[in-house]
Formats: structure tokens, sequence, C-alpha cells
């Protein structure tokens, strides 16, 4: 029992202080979970000790001690993943960078200097007492940068921003052993040695533990619409998707779901969905600096959208009214998960994201069960929820993912596109990436943490 392990919490207490260390096991309990649905997610160890740094020194005395004792490290962020990336699975230490959570903008350079453990709500509030902003949105504000840049998680707005990698100009990580790697730092351009940074940028937490990030900042857009376009017809939807890209127009976000997707989480809010008619959406935000540039905008998606059979757009520049959509459509996933068995993150190239729904919408019909799709119909990523049915064992749900896995692989796709691999994702590595690439992780891995203690069951299948 590691809470037995008197002289392990010993040298622990004598790096952060005895306050920063949990074992009571009522507190402990609020670390040993992520946002994972139900049907898929591990079930914790509760023989870990929670430890709360408070410097990057601190994080690697701690790497140090789980060496010397050679304990598993679970690094926590915001306990916001889909995947179980989170949930620590073998006894040992959790990491929680709670601490850590200083953000300093540095308005000249337009850079922000954030420490891992702040978390995505706080970065965007003190970069709008500036004026400045942080263009994607990577989902919960609850979020950690750390657990961001670890993830590269990405969000509504990647059609147009890209994901959390495309922001970061440096890190400081520390490495299994506790080396600290300090990696760029505040210039756009850096063309020093190979950028180690974005080995990390997306390692889930299994490579090193990012401390602190220097994330670009842009100017705020100043005006803003979003249009909620009502169809009749998904084919008519995803053609006006398709035609509002190819004329070179980039929303900040292109998003899909049809009536009763949005009404569950419509209801799950208590509130309703404003718009009437239609039963399948494209709600589109647009961001700009300039007024007459957002209008010029508007007219053009008003005529695409019409052209390709749209009933009449609810469109809208009012703050409040934005925000309760974006709330409906940002909750659909909460609204879903008590009654979810996994959500699915299939990505898609762009040209295909219709056939894609289609071959979904197949094998919803050849098994009898409800799939909601929805999602980032701009950039490709477009979640499917595996519910729970009466009558379905877990293996015979697992076959329903399996089968939606492979309709999006055999368009060129993937099985993640932001949420990640974590956990739950493992058995899927070798059949998408293939034993070279575990090969080549695995040697990576033996050489940055010989003892296998950081964030093991991760990423790695049979880890
Ligand atoms: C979303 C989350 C689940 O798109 O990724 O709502
Ligand atoms: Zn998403």
């Amino acid at each position: 029992m590691i809470r037995d392990f008197k002289s392990l919490i010993g040298d622990l207490k004598s790096v952060v202080g005895e306050q920063w260390i949990v074992t009571e096991e009522r507190a402990v309990e609020r670390y040993l979970y992520d946002e994972t649905a139900f049907g898929v997610r591990p079930e914790p160890v509760r023989d870990v000790v929670v430890v709360k740094p408070g410097s990057t020194e601190e994080v690697s005395e701690v790497l140090k001690i789980a060496n010397k004792y050679k304990v598993s490290v679970h690094v926590r962020g915001g306990g916001t993943g889909l995947v179980g990336g989170a949930i620590p699975t073998k006894p040992g230490i959790v990491l929680s960078l709670e601490r850590m959570d200083k953000v300093t903008i540095d308005v000249d350079n337009m850079v922000a200097e954030v420490e891992a453990g702040a978390t995505l709500g706080k970065l965007i509030e003190e970069a709008e007492k500036h004026n400045l902003m942080f263009p994607a949105h990577p989902g919960d504000e609850g979020a950690t940068v750390g657990g961001l840049v670890a993830c590269n998680a990405g969000g509504s707005r990647a059609v147009k921003t890209g994901v959390v990698r495309n922001y970061v100009l440096g890190l400081e990580i520390v490495l299994p052993n506790g080396d600290i790697l300090r990696l760029g730092g505040k210039t756009i351009k850096n063309n020093m040695g190979y950028n180690l940074a974005h080995l990390f940028i997306g390692s889930e937490g299994v490579l090193g533990v990012i401390t602190k990030a220097y994330i670009r900042l842009y100017p705020k857009w100043r005006y803003t619409a979003t249009i909620v376009v009502p169809f009749n017809s998904r084919v008519d939807a995803f053609r006006a998707a398709k035609k509002i890209l190819f004329e070179g127009l980039t929303p900040l976000a292109l998003e899909y779901f049809d009536r009763k997707v949005i009404e569950t989480s419509a209801n799950y809010l208590g509130t309703t969905w404003p718009v009437k008619e239609g039963e399948y959406y494209l709600m589109i935000i647009l961001a700009e600096a300039l007024e007459d540039v957002l209008y010029v905008e508007m007219e053009h998606i008003d005529n695409i959208v019409r052209s390709e059979g749209a009933l009449e757009p609810f469109v809208t520049q009012r703050d409040d009214e934005q925000k309760s959509l974006l709330k409906i459509r940002s909750e659909i996933f909460s609204a879903l998960k008590e009654e979810t068995f996994d959500i699915l993150d299939t990505t898609v190239p762009i040209g295909v994201v219709d056939r894609f729904i289609e071959n979904v919408i197949d094998i919803e019909k050849r098994y009898g069960v409800w799939l909601p799709v929805y999602g980032h119909v701009g950039d490709g990523n477009v979640h499917v929820h595996v519910m729970k049915h009466k009558g379905f064992s877990k293996e015979q749900l697992e076959k329903i993912a399996e089968d939606v896995y492979d309709a999006a692989l055999l368009l060129g796709g993937t099985i993640t596109g932001e949420h990640g691999i974590g956990y739950i994702r493992r058995k899927y590595v070798k059949k998408v990436l293939g034993d070279a690439w575990i090969e080549t992780v695995k040697k990576l891995k033996s050489v940055l943490d010989p003892n296998n203690i950081l964030n093991p069951d991760k990423v790695l299948p049979g880890d």
C-alpha cells in the first residue's frame, strides 16, 4: 500500500511541504476521475498519494523520488479529458499541478507565459484584460493549459484557428528523470535545434511533465456573429458547408447537429432551442477585426446557404444570444453523457464528412440503435455517441464503435481528432498506427523513462 509507504511520503513532504500532500481517502477521491463516459471509464486505483508541487524544481524532485521508489506518477490537470488520460490505474503518485497557475501576459510581444495548472478560463480572462485573446477554444474552460498542450486539444474553432499546437511558442518540461528541458520562448520563429517541443505537445504526458508554456496571443476579434442555418435535408446542409469552405470563407466555427441532438441539450439546460424550422443545422460563428468584413461575410454565407436549400437562417450579433446558442451546442456531450456508452472522436478529410455520416446512419439502421452525430464539420471532426441500449452487451456496443471507426478509416480518416488515445483507445493503436509506430514510441519512452514511471497505461498498448 502506497499510503502506508511512510518513507516515500516522508520524502515527498520534504520537497513540497506537508500541506501539499493528500492521503486521506475521501480527499483523494476527487483526483481519481475525469470526464470519460461511464461505459468505457477504467476503474481507478485508490492506492495513490496526491502531491501538489509549487514549482518546476519541485516537480523535478518529485520525479526523482518516484524513480528512487519506482512508483508511477499520474499527471493531472483539470480532469476534463474524455479518454481516461487522468485516471490513475497503478499505485503511486497523482501529480496535480493545480498550485502552478500563474499567467503573465507580455502585452508588447503578445505572448502569455502560463504555468501548466492555470485553467483555460484564467488564460482567456487574463488575455482579455489587455484586449488580447487565445484564439483556439478547446472546450471546457476548466481544462488546464498543461493538459491542453499535453493533449494537443482541438475544439470548435479549429476550422479557423487550428489546434493548440499552433499557439505554443515555448515549453518548460520536466523529463521523467527530473531533468528540466527549456524549449523555445517568446519568438515566433525559432530554428535553433530540433523542435523537441512538438514531441511533447500531444504526447499525453507520457514523455515528460509540461510545467510551463509560452502561448501566442492575438488582438481580440471585435465583431462576431452567429448564424444558425436550418435545413430539411442533411445532404443540402453538407453541400452548403462544403461550399462555404470552397468559397474561401473561413468561419470561426462551422458546426453540424440535428434537431433531436440539439433539443436534448436545450432540455438538459432547461431552455429551448430557438430555431423552429428544419431538422438539420449548421451553426456558423464569424469573428473579425473589422465590422465591414463581418457584414460582407454574412452576406456571402447567406447567399450560399440559400442557394443550397436552406430555410430561414437565424442570425444574431447580440452577445447574450450568441453565448446561449453556443452553450446549447457545447453541452451536447453533458446532456447525452448519462446514457452514453462512449463518445467517439472520429475525423475524416473535409470532403467526405457527408459520406462518413451516411455510413454512420447505415450502421445505426443495421443495429437498430440511436447514434447521435454532431460536431466540427468544418474540420472533419465528427463525434458519434454510442448510446447504452437495453439488451446490448459491452462487446456489442464496442462492435458498433469499431464499425464507426472502420467507416472513418476507410475514408482516410482516423479515430481521434482532438480527444486523444489516453487509456481507453489504446486497443486501436496497433490497427490505426501500426507496429512501427508502437516500436518507435516504445524506444523513445525507454530512453526518456527507463523505469516507466510516467503515466503508465496511457497511449501505448499493453503498457
Ligand atoms: C464537443 C466535445 C465533446 O465537441 O469535443 O462537444
Ligand atoms: Zn469536439
